[in-house]
């Protein structure tokens, strides 16, 4: 079954006309004009374990079948959005994906550089609302391990790199322009966290719009707008001080004003996990 990247989108996409706020319904006309918004090139060897999650049989090869993000927190064990994997994305659940694999190394994705690596398992949080987004991460168990020193260490709940104002990186292949145009080649954005007041303020819920749960989500952007991950950018890295905080999850548009990115909470992924503190140890033994 080979569906073009633009079409396996398609789907979702459309349904931004009925749900403002839905992942990868950020459909809206994006206030953006480069891939996470208002971005930069960088070189995946400064950020190793951002990893694409990619299948050729389901998007094409042109980008080395990339669709989403993902990150290594343990030499055979990478974490994405729930969303990625949802049925209507892929075409069928991912355990009959043919080629799902993970690719490291390859800063952009018309080369050959850098390593693919099958997935030998993926866990899909059962927990997963797709109303809500709450709940939205998934681990991938590898067939293979990454090359070495391509792991992150995530952020355990309390650790300051959650406070508001905590300078962050987000990293990822997504949309250049919020309207398909997907990159090649990887992009970071410098954002802040923010306070949870202000996502709950831009996503109160109702009307179809989604809701903002501080619990299971974080808020990041800035203020103004203008800087921001996009679709296609979704499972990917979300890093201050060194570790993971968050996973690009969900958004209304992209980098707009009011708006801003809303990732998967780390230490709330750990707890649900049972992995502890900064715990990648237990990673193996993942669900
Ligand atoms: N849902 C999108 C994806 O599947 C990611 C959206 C992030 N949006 C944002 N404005 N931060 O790739």
């Amino acid at each position: 079954m080979r569906r073009p990247l633009a079409r396996a989108l398609a789907r979702p996409l459309a349904l931004a006309a009925t749900a403002a706020v839905i992942p990868f319904a950020c459909a809206a006309p994006a206030a953006s004009d480069s891939i996470i918004v208002g971005g930069f090139p960088v070189d995946v060897a400064d950020s190793p374990w951002t990893v694409a999650l990619s299948s050729r049989d389901r998007f094409g090869g042109t980008r080395s079948g990339q669709f989403c993000g993902g990150v290594a927190v343990g030499p055979t064990t990478v974490l994405t959005a729930a969303h990625c994997l949802r049925e209507d994305v892929l075409g069928s659940p991912p355990d009959e994906v043919p080629d799902l694999r993970v690719v490291t190394g390859r800063t952009d994705l018309r080369t050959d550089r850098g390593q693919e690596i099958a997935v030998r398992r993926s866990w899909v949080n059962p927990e997963y609302d797709d109303v809500t987004n709450a709940g939205d991460f998934a681990v991938l168990s590898l067939a293979e391990p990454l090359p070495q020193d391509s792991v992150i260490g995530a952020a355990a709940a309390g650790d300051p790199a959650y406070a508001e104002g905590t300078a962050a990186m987000v990293y990822g292949w997504g949309d250049v322009t919020g309207g398909g145009d997907y990159a090649t080649s990887l992009r970071a954005a410098r954002v802040h966290v923010l306070a949870d007041s202000r996502c709950e303020r831009a996503y109160p819920g109702g009307g179809g719009g989604g809701v903002y749960l501080a619990d299971s989500m974080l808020c990041a952007g800035e203020v103004l707008g203008g800087r921001d991950a996009c679709q296609g950018d979704s499972g990917g890295p979300l890093v201050a001080e060194g570790r993971l905080i968050g996973l690009v999850s969900w958004g209304s548009g992209c980098g707009r004003p009011g708006s801003p990115g809303v990732y998967a909470r780390v230490s709330d992924i750990l707890t649900k996990l049972g992995w502890g503190t900064g715990g990648v140890e237990g990673a193996q033994a993942a669900p």
